[in-house]
């Protein structure tokens, strides 16, 4: 078992991350609670919450709710839902509310303790890769149909509990998706760790081990970065390298048609390209060890022709965009991100000779 202080500012908590911790979930819970709320989805509710409620029970008052799997349970109408069945329980101010679950679990129930009743304090039990991100920092949000994560707060939990042997039931597509992510801390760590990564096959199944050490060192970035710019006005940005395309592809195709990881894989080669062209740096940049990783590891690459214009105008509307204007997180170096303000021009013809070789047509 092994623990992550984070401590900025306003709050501190603690990322605790072993093997079999949700059959000790009580151990982490260090204030009386009036009673507890589990917020969980429809896959993971099979998987593990018996266990928890188990842990939780013998001390506790303990409810649920369960949730459909999925990105469009990130919704008002979910939302609004979870409060009133927290409601109809009897969850009051000095109850706590546990996310169990993957990313959108997450962010729903953050975002849920972030409202309910002014805001109450929650937990977080992440079970997949991709939560080592979103269950660090304390960003919370649902999605409006105008785009995702509109509707949202800053709302740290009190702990984060990780649990790596529920890591083993998830797909290879979710597998991916997560380590998108650890690629991308491992890039843009002053001490970078490509080299850690870059050579894992995500085929092979991968031991405790191993994935403790990757998901120990990706919360680490996260968590320095998080320290110094909490409410991200400067720094905080540098995470979202790889998603200023990543988030345009992921909206063109469709939300559902690659995930959230597999798009991301896809900006960082691009955030690349822009930043050869910008500091003339290619040769200092894992470019082609990073297309080499993703080919290898079935990232998908068999997009359909995408309009660059369309592309480019997602780019513009990003929540991070500045006056209409592209801002992208490149790299001056491995480890060394920077911000710029990219020219819509450049960028479109940037990224149609990308998108040419990377996809073939
Ligand atoms: N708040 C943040 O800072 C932040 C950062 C990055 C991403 N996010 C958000 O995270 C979400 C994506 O997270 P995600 O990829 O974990 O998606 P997810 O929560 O939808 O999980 C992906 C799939 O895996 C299933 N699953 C979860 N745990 C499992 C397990 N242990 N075994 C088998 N199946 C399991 C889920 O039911 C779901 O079908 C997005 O909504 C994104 O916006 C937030
Ligand atoms: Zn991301």
């Amino acid at each position: 078992m092994e623990t992550i202080t984070v401590k900025t500012s306003t709050n501190k908590y603690d990322v605790t991350i072993g093997a079999k911790l949700r059959f000790e979930t009580s151990k982490f819970i260090t204030k009386p609670y009036s009673s507890i709320f589990i917020i969980t989805d429809s896959n993971v509710e099979s998987l593990y919450l018996q266990d928890v409620l188990t842990s939780l029970q013998k001390d506790h008052e303990v409810n649920y709710t369960i949730v459909p799997a999925g990105e469009s349970s990130k919704s008002v109408r979910v939302y609004f839902d979870v409060i009133t069945q927290g409601l109809q329980y009897g969850l009051d101010r000095h109850g706590l509310i546990i996310a169990l679950g993957g990313g959108m679990v997450g962010d729903l129930a953050g975002f849920v303790s972030s409202t309910f009743m002014r805001g109450i304090d929650y937990i977080q039990m992440p079970t997949t890769i991709l939560a080592h991100d979103s269950s660090v920092g304390g960003k919370v949000a649902i999605n409006h149909p105008e785009g995702k994560n509109l509707i949202g707060n800053f709302h740290p939990p009190q702990a984060v509990i990780y649990d790596v042997e529920t890591l083993h039931t998830l797909t290879q597509t979710e597998i991916r998706s997560g380590y998108a992510e650890i690629a991308k801390h491992s890039l843009i760590n002053p001490e970078p760790f490509w080299d850690n990564i870059s050579s894992v096959n995500l085929k092979d199944a991968l031991s405790e081990e191993v994935l403790m050490e990757h998901l120990l060192k990706g919360i680490a970035v996260k968590a320095a970065i998080v320290e110094q710019d909490e409410r991200e006005s400067n720094i905080r940005q540098y995470l979202n390298f790889g998603h200023t395309l990543g988030h345009a592809l992921e909206a063109e195709l469709g939300y559902g048609k690659i995930t959230h990881g597999e798009a991301v894989g896809i900006g960082m080669l691009f955030a690349m390209r822009v930043s050869a062209y910008y500091y003339d740096n290619h040769n200092k940049l894992p470019y082609q060890e990073l297309l080499t990783w993703l080919r290898a590891n079935h990232y998908p690459f068999d997009l359909p022709r995408l309009q660059i214009t369309k592309l480019v105008d997602r780019m513009k509307k990003d929540k991070k965009a500045r006056n209409h204007n592209v801002q992208m997180v490149l790299l001056k170096d491995l480890g060394k991100p920077a911000i710029e303000l990219i020219d819509d021009h450049n960028l479109a013809i940037l990224l149609e000779k990308f998108l040419r070789e990377l996809v073939g047509y």
